[in-house]
């Protein structure tokens, strides 16, 4: 019986993958237009810095990290997020005491072992993104409308939700009258909601049971217990939103799966993804470096999950992006000698920079013209034992059907240069 893939671990077959080149492309380009340089960090990294940083009382740290003892004894974890390695990453180096403001991003596979679905995978990719040294609120608008402007030129559209979770000073008392209110809905509310009450209160805004929306549909709310910087903050932000005129909608309800998050938190919503309908998210985590060891230095960031791009990019009509293997030139040969001297042509060309392709199997013709089709080939050269005695070349170009015989002069670097001036390649 053949091999199959793991649950939730997915091929990227290759006319998809040309889909990915080209967000990923887009996303590089934005993402240097406004300073951030990449940083690649490991996939495996000590299961403790997971713990510390996402938070041990989350789904993620309880139920969904690929975690193993390795062979020295240690607890390690496949990466579930970017942003923790990112940031060790940038303790480790001590990179801030290069710039004040460090702008990063990093792109790569992250693992959670969640229920696979539309959109939702065991391995999946972040396009992830972290600017660490400044707590100014324009900042959190400009990462922001990065976020949108990479949709925008991915052809796609979402909306944009913010919130502000607070901070250490004025959360507590949040989380309190969160509770509070939980407590006096115990037989509403289901199981999880009970327990997350002690344990994560926030998450019970996030409960998807119909049953826990209602009871917390009156819930108090986060930004009316917002202390007076944190209030400022997230009337800058919003100021910030408006000076750049990016769309956004205020959803008091909103918390973030993972434990970091202070102050503004955003998502970026499809209506067209199912019940997975986050593109990326994101929010400013202004504890955390200190939290993970390193200074006291605030940041914020984002991530956009690839998978849910190329769907929406599919769905959009916009994942129709070129195949990598079509081909300028299709060198068709015919016989031995043809054949040799074809493919001293084929290299030649593709020094030159032309894509190109030919068939070793010496087959006919037809088929080799067929192989060309398939290629997207927009000229065929047809070299033949007879074109090769009078040192000439067919070029046939594939569009018109217009067929030009070219004189060869006598070596095959020459051809080139005489065959590629002629079709301007
Ligand atoms: P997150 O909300 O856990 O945030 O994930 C960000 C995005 O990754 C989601 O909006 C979604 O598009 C995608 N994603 C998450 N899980 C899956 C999955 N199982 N399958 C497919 N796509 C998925 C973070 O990871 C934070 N590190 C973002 C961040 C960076 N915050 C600050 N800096």
């Amino acid at each position: 019986m053949s091999i199959k893939a793991l649950k939730g671990f997915k091929d990227i077959l290759p006319e998809e993958a040309a889909v990915w080149q080209r967000i990923e492309a887009t996303a590089r380009d934005i993402f240097h237009r406004f300073g951030f340089a990449e940083i690649k960090v490991p996939i495996l990294e000590k299961t403790e810095l997971f713990a510390r940083s996402i938070g041990e009382a989350t789904d993620i740290v309880e139920k969904e990290m690929y975690s193993f003892t390795d062979r020295n004894g240690e607890s390690v974890t496949m990466r579930p997020e970017g942003t923790a390695s990112v940031l060790r990453a940038f303790i480790e180096h001590g990179l801030h005491v290069r710039q004040p403001v460090n702008r990063l991003y990093t792109i790569g596979p992250m693992f959670r072992h969640e229920r696979p679905q539309k959109g939702r995978l065991r391995q999946f990719h972040q396009l992830s993104v972290e600017a660490l040294g400044s707590e100014h609120p324009r900042l959190d608008a400009e990462v922001m409308a990065m976020a949108a402007l990479l949709l925008t030129e991915l052809g796609l559209t979402a909306s944009l939700e913010i919130n502000s979770l607070g901070c250490p000073a004025c959360r507590p008392a949040f989380k309190e009258s969160l509770v509070a209110y939980a407590k006096a809905r115990v037989g509403e509310i289901c199981d999880d909601c009970v327990r997350r009450s002690d344990t994560n209160p926030l998450r019970v805004l996030d409960c998807k049971n119909e049953q826990c929306r209602i009871a917390f549909r009156e819930a108090p709310s986060i930004l009316d217990h917002l202390c007076a910087d944190c209030r400022a903050h997230f009337a800058a932000v919003e100021e910030g939103l408006g000076a750049l005129a990016i769309p956004y909608r205020v959803n008091p309800f909103m918390v973030r799966g993972l434990d970091y998050y202070s102050r503004t938190t955003f998502e970026l919503l499809s209506g067209e993804l199912g019940a997975q309908s986050a593109v990326g998210a994101g929010g400013r985590y202004d504890g955390l470096v200190a939290q993970l060891g390193g200074p006291a230095l605030p940041g914020i960031g984002f991530a956009m999950g690839m998978e849910r791009l190329v769907l929406l990019m599919q769905q959009a009509g916009e994942g129709q992006a070129q195949l990598a293997s079509t081909v300028d030139v299709y060198v068709a040969a015919l016989g031995e000698a043809a054949g040799k001297a074809g493919f001293r042509l084929l290299h030649e060309l593709r020094r030159k920079g032309v894509r190109a392709a030919m068939d070793h199997e010496g087959r006919s013709l037809k088929s080799q013209m067929k192989q060309a089709g398939r290629l997207q080939a927009r000229y065929v050269f047809l070299l033949g034992e007879e074109e090769l005695k009078r040192g000439e070349l067919v070029v046939k170009e594939m569009a018109t059907g217009e067929q030009t015989t070219v004189a060869l002069p006598g070596n095959t670097g020459a051809w080139c240069e005489t065959v590629a001036g002629k079709i301007g390649l």
